[in-house]
């Protein structure tokens, strides 16, 4: 037992984690499956994240990507920094330090019985997929699963055979977009809102979960809001600058928000006095 925390957990104490599986979504983003050094199984819910670190280099929050209801935990990391760079250099059998789960989750039970509506943009697919194949292994549980996917470009497209086996499923609907026309692509063309039309009928009595870049919130509220979808039926999913993951340094602070700690899936309307938080 530790004696300086009275036996609880040490909030700050990683667990050792090893990778199982690695290969490169695109140019930028690595995808990795992890098995848990002591053995057992993650204890997460869709939507949560992790703080993931390399000794004596750093650590960084990092969307869970895997479902709870798979083996292991899977993660996409973009290389943007001191330790996404570390982390891209590594191979099968290296370690990872896991912090976590932490954050609130997308609403897997309020969500029972209702349409789902999926709004990605880029990376946003990551922590979205965690919830659609969540969905998917408990399929009787939700009703029609829609995926709305918007992709700057051709090559930076993720996840795409998995995404070509969603595609095949008589029981979901994807719909994908590139911003920018390419020779391999005869599929639709423009942001990730032109999709939103072909849904219309859909919207306003689903439950819309949205993740991507921040200049996407505004242009797929205002077309939800065309829609008359209610802002109670739209979760947002928001990222800010974290250090300690746990509502204690205040990095990811909001006026009264902790996104690290009410976030990072917000009910839409819970944002209605945050107008900063989008
Ligand atoms: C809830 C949550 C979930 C996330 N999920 C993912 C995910 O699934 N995959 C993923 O790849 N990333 C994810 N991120 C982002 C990731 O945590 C950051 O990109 C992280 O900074 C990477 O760490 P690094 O040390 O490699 O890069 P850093 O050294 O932190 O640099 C990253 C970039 O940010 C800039 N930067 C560094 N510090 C600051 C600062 N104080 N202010 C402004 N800019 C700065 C750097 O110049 C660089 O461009 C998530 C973030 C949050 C909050
Ligand atoms: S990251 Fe420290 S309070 Fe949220």
């Amino acid at each position: 037992m530790c004696e300086c925390c009275n036996g609880k957990k040490d909030i700050y104490l990683p667990e050792l984690c090893t990778i199982t599986k690695r290969r490169m979504l695109n140019g930028t983003e690595l995808f990795v499956h992890l098995e848990k050094d002591g053995g057992g199984d993650f204890d997460y819910i869709p939507g949560q994240f992790v703080e993931v670190s390399v000794a004596g280099i750093g650590e960084a929050p990092i969307s869970i990507s895997s479902s709870p209801t798979q083996k292991g935990m899977e993660l996409v990391i973009r290389n943007v920094g001191a330790l996404t760079k570390v982390i891209h250099g590594m191979e099968v059998g290296d370690k990872l330090g896991i912090r976590g789960p932490y954050g609130s989750t997308y609403p897997i039970e309020s969500a029972k019985g209702k349409d789902l509506v999926f709004v990605c943009g880029g990376i946003g697919l990551v922590p979205q997929r965690s919830f659609i194949r969540y969905a998917l292994d408990h399929r009787a549980d939700y009703g029609d699963i829609t995926v709305l996917i918007g992709t700057k470009c051709h090559d930076m497209r993720l996840f795409r055979e998995e995404l070509a086996m969603w595609d095949e499923r008589k029981d979901m609907t994807v719909m994908e977009t590139i911003d920018e026309g390419h020779d391999c692509w005869n599929g639709n063309v423009g942001v990730v809102t032109t999709l939103i039309p072909k849904v219309e009928s859909h919207l306003p009595h689903s439950q819309i979960l949205v993740c991507g870049p921040p200049i996407m919130y505004k242009f797929v509220l205002m077309a939800l809001a065309e829609a008359e979808v209610p802002d109670d039926n739209i979760f947002v999913n928001l990222e800010r600058r974290m250090k300690c993951g746990v509502g204690k340094c205040g990095h990811c602070q909001i006026n009264e928000l902790y996104v690290c700690q009410d976030g990072p899936v917000f009910r839409y309307s819970d944002l209605a006095s945050v107008p900063e938080a989008i």
